[in-house]
């Protein structure tokens, strides 16, 4: 058994030993799947950006996605638009040294490999390069499938992304869910296809009709993930800071499995009333002299 890095556990409170395993490869989550069954084993996924988060994750995860929705969680931007590579890098690599067990996958952000499979070779090379992630999302159908075969052909495993994919927001008008009209449930059946068929080892759905993405799942070869989609998906993903409730407002599709935005602000209050009448620190928080 190895780890796939070496932790230094004198020098930060970041770094605690793992348990030595494996990490996952992308062959193993492409493997779960034979096409048209359903997987034995369903493929969790969620969203991370810092290290801590990711050691928290790993050990119940198959794969960690450095989503582009650290632009709005971590950044506070109106959209994942904005992100940029640099973001991309940074939270990337904190996020595999914080990782030992799972798959990382990074988002390209948006602008950064649209123009063409030599640009998003650019790009996606130097994402994991920098970061040491076994892979990298982008998103669209029919228009990126030659991408998307151009990345596989060359050493860089893809997570493809159809339905609603936040950084179209502009063209698509908003993030309602997709394929309600026969003609854009069509569109993104075909969109689906294309890019397993170009290559994809595994594909995101998010935010469609539910019985799109469970015919999706039916007959593409690729194990598919779903995000407001259908249980019948080989796997699902949530953004974290969604499923931690750390937002008021979310998407009818997450599960809020805690409440930690009013835990973390009772914590705050409490500090702040305790600094307040001088009664933090205590003689246990304090170094005496010898
Ligand atoms: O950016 C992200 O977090 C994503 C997931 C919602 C799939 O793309």
């Amino acid at each position: 058994m190895s780890t796939t890095f070496t932790l230094d556990t004198s020098t930060s409170r970041a770094n605690p030993t793992p348990a030595p395993v494996k990490r996952l490869t992308v062959p193993a989550i492409r493997g779960r799947k034979t096409q048209g069954q359903p997987v034995a084993e369903p493929i969790v996924m969620l969203t991370a950006y810092t290290a801590r988060m990711a050691q928290i994750l790993d050990p119940h995860c198959d794969m960690l996605l450095v989503g582009d929705s650290l632009g709005q969680v971590i950044y506070g931007l109106p959209s994942t638009i904005p992100v940029s590579m640099e973001m991309m890098c940074a939270h990337g690599a904190a996020v595999v040294r914080g990782s030992w067990h799972s798959v990382v996958a990074i988002d390209m952000p948006f602008g950064s490999y649209e123009a063409s499979p030599e640009q998003a070779f650019r790009s996606a090379s130097r994402l994991l390069k920098e970061t040491g992630a076994a892979a990298v999302k982008l998103e669209g159908g029919e228009a990126m499938a030659e991408t998307v075969a151009f990345l596989s052909a060359r050493g860089i495993p893809v997570v493809g992304h159809v339905g609603l994919t936040p950084q179209a927001v502009n063209v698509l008008g908003g993030y309602a869910a997709r394929g309600r009209s026969e003609a854009e449930a069509e569109k993104i059946v075909r969109d689906a296809r294309a890019i397993a068929d170009a290559g994809a080892f595994t594909l995101v759905i998010e935010g469609v009709v539910e019985p799109i993405a469970a015919l999706i799942t039916q007959e593409i070869a690729c194990p598919t993930i779903g995000i407001g989609a259908s249980a019948q998906c080989d796997g699902q993903v949530l953004v974290i800071d969604d499923m931690l409730g750390m937002f008021e407002r979310t998407a009818r599709f997450v599960k809020r499995y805690d409440d930690l935005a009013p835990r973390i602000a009772a914590a705050a209050e409490a500090y702040a009333g305790e600094v307040r009448a001088r009664a933090f620190p205590t003689a246990a928080e304090t170094y005496a002299p010898k």
